[in-house]
C-alpha cells in the first residue's frame, strides 16, 4: 500500500531571519515512515524542518510553512490509500511577513496572527480523499474527550491521542504514551514505549483498517 505521512513542525516567517515554530522533532512521524517502509509499503513523507535523516526507501518531500505542507499534501494525497497526519502544523502565522529584518525601535511590538489552513480537516472536504485517514491530537487536558470530538470533526478513521502534559512523553522525546481512538468510539490505550514500538502498533492498526 502507499502511505502519505506528515511529520515535524512548520515554520511561519515573521521577517527574513525570524519565524514562529514549535518543539516537534518529527520523531514520531519518521518512526511511522520507517515502520511502514520496512513492511514493504510505499511511503511519501511530507516533512517540515527537522534534524533527522529520512529513513532509507522513503520519498521525502521537504516543506517549511503550513501553506507549503497544505499544497504538498493536496498534490500527493490522490495516490495513497493510507494518510497519517502526525505533523505539528502551526495553527496561526503572522498576518504579514516583513520584507526586511524588523529593527528594535520600540519597547513593545505587536504581532498579528491569522489562522493557517487545517490540512487534516481539508482531507475529506477540499481534497475529496476517501482512503484511511489518521490524525493526531496533542492535548494537555480532557485528552480523550477532546480527541474523540476531533476524530469526528475531521472525518478520521483513527486518532492518536497524545497527552503532552508530561515531561517524558510527547514533543521531542524518544518515548510516548498514546491512546488510539476509532470511529465506533472504541479506544485502545498503548502503554508507554519507544516511538519505534508505538509506530509498529499504529501501522498494524492502519493495515487492519485498510483490510490487509
Ligand atoms: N493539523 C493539520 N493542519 C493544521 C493543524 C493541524 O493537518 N493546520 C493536523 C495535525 O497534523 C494533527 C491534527 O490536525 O493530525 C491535530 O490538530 P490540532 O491542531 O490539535 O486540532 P484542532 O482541531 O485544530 O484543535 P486545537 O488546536 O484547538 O486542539
Amino acid at each position: 500500500m502507499h502511505f502519505l505521512i506528515t511529520a515535524g513542525p512548520t515554520r511561519e516567517a515573521i521577517d527574513p531571519v525570524r519565524y514562529i515554530s514549535n518543539r516537534s522533532s518529527g520523531k514520531m512521524g519518521y518512526a511511522l515512515a520507517a515502520a511502514a517502509v520496512a513492511r514493504g509499503h510505499e511511503v511519501t513523507l511530507v516533512s517540515g524542518p527537522v534534524s533527522i535523516p529520512a529513513p532509507a526507501g522513503v520519498r521525502r518531500i521537504s516543506v517549511v510553512s503550513a501553506e507549503e505542507m497544505y499544497h504538498a499534501v493536496q498534490a500527493h494525497l490522490p495516490a495513497v490509500q493510507i494518510a497519517i497526519f502526525s505533523a505539528a502544523v502551526a495553527d496561526y502565522r503572522p498576518a504579514s511577513v516583513a520584507g526586511q529584518k524588523i529593527k528594535k525601535n520600540d519597547d513593545q511590538i505587536t504581532l498579528t496572527l491569522e489562522r493557517t489552513r487545517d490540512i487534516l480537516g481539508s482531507a475529506r472536504t477540499a481534497f475529496g480523499y476517501r482512503g484511511i485517514l489518521v490524525g493526531f491530537a496533542a492535548e494537555t487536558e480532557n485528552v480523550l474527550a477532546n480527541a474523540a470530538s476531533k476524530l469526528q470533526r475531521k472525518g478520521c478513521d483513527m486518532l492518536v491521542a497524545n497527552d503532552v502534559s508530561g515531561q517524558e512523553t510527547g514533543f521531542d522525546t524518544d518515548q510516548n504514551e498514546v491512546t488510539l481512538l476509532f470511529r465506533d468510539a472504541s479506544a485502545l490505550p498503548l502503554p508507554r514505549a519507544e516511538k519505534s514500538g508505538l509506530a509498529e502498533r499504529i501501522i498494524d492498526e492502519c493495515e487492519r483498517l485498510a483490510g490487509g
